[in-house]
């Protein structure tokens, strides 16, 4: 397909604000100030747990699962930034163990000042996930806005007995990450235009990789709990999980795929502020190796977008399940474990 790429999408960011998520902490203070929602019994997963989606019942058979993500530009090529941001968005769904149906556009373009085309490009980046996903577009909105963002609110469902949250760790499980982390420091490198087209290739690849085989593979194992990693980067939602399911976790470093360049672009200081930001949240919930200096501390905390599922399955399954996920073309690796001990704390050596 042609490319266009008549600007720099990731040079329009323009009102202040690194386009990433509001950083844990501050969204935990807005969040408190809030009145409690009333309680409803078909509420499985609501506000109170940090969940990537939520679902509600609807009858003993089906739930429906709700999600939705939006971001400023990560890449310049327009088609590429839909595809990515309609594979991050789906991928809620995907780690709840639903299977997403129906989409939403979310628009804001410059539509006065920058061609229309690279509007339509991004819309059909999106549509083609969507399509690959097996996900209908219903519908969307948009805005006149100086810079461009786009995401979508997907619908899935789930039977309800079968929701995968990130509660339910049990210790003696094996921990899977399916996709390689340093997303971010990346992307940041790429606004920065240090990548070489074969690196935008590869984190683009990353990004725009659906989990749906890696959903549709682990509905069949013992999993007892999930979560894909995203913008609080794997330490922060391996820290929910460890909470959420009031368990340990040792975390093996050497043992996390991170791509190729990751380490050398951190210290060359492209670290984006938002991996920071992850790194100061989790402090008092994990505890490294002395073996692991500060950069490779920042990178097991950078912020992912559109990241691979972080699975905790019955050990005595792990190695089936990892087998299949990697015969299926998943680039998936055993991280770490769950344990008894250090309650809703990581240990990373
Ligand atoms: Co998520
Ligand atoms: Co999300």
């Amino acid at each position: 397909m042609e490319k266009i790429i008549p600007v720099k999408l990731t040079s329009l960011t323009t009102k202040g604000g690194c386009g990433c998520k509001i950083g844990p902490a501050d969204l935990a203070q807005v969040l408190r100030s809030l009145p409690a929602a009333t309680p409803n019994p078909n509420v499985l997963v609501g506000l109170d747990t940090s969940d990537d989606a939520g679902v509600y019942k609807l009858t003993d058979d089906i739930a429906m699962v709700q999600t939705l993500d939006f971001f400023t530009p990560i890449v310049d090529d327009p088609y590429d930034f839909g595809q990515i941001a309609a594979t991050n968005a789906i991928s809620d769904v995907y780690a709840m163990g639903g299977t997403p149906l129906t989409a939403l556009n979310i628009v804001a373009f410059p539509i006065a000042t920058l061609d229309k085309d690279i509007l339509a490009a991004i819309l059909r980046g999106a549509g083609d996930k969507l399509q690959e996903a097996g996900v209908t577009l219903v519908g969307g909105h948009s805005i006149d806005d100086q810079e461009p963002k786009f995401g979508l609110a997907v619908t899935g469902v789930v039977h309800p007995d079968k929701v995968r949250t990130n509660a339910g760790a049990k210790p003696g499980d094996k921990l899977l990450l399916t996709k390689p982390i340093g997303v971010g420091i990346y992307t940041t490198s790429l606004k920065n235009g240090l990548l070489s087209e074969d690196e935008v290739v590869e984190v683009t690849k990353v990004m725009t990789t659906l989990n749906k085989t890696t959903a549709e593979t682990m509905a069949n194992y013992d999993v007892h709990a999930a979560t894909d990693v995203t913008g609080f980067g794997l330490l922060g939602h391996t820290s929910e999980m460890a909470k959420a399911s009031n368990v340990g976790i040792h975390i093996q470093a050497n043992q996390v795929p991170v791509l190729p360049r990751t380490r050398e672009l951190a210290e060359a200081g492209k670290i984006p502020g938002g991996t920071k930001n992850n790194f100061a949240h989790v402090a008092e919930s994990v505890t490294y190796s002395d073996t692991l200096d500060q950069m490779d501390r920042w990178i097991l905390c950078d912020a992912v977008t559109s990241g691979g599922l972080l699975i905790a399955v019955a050990e005595q399954e792990a190695i089936k399940l990892l087998d299949e996920l990697q015969q299926q073309g998943v680039d998936a690796r055993i991280i770490g474990e769950v344990t008894e001990e250090n309650k809703g704390h990581i240990i990373v050596s």
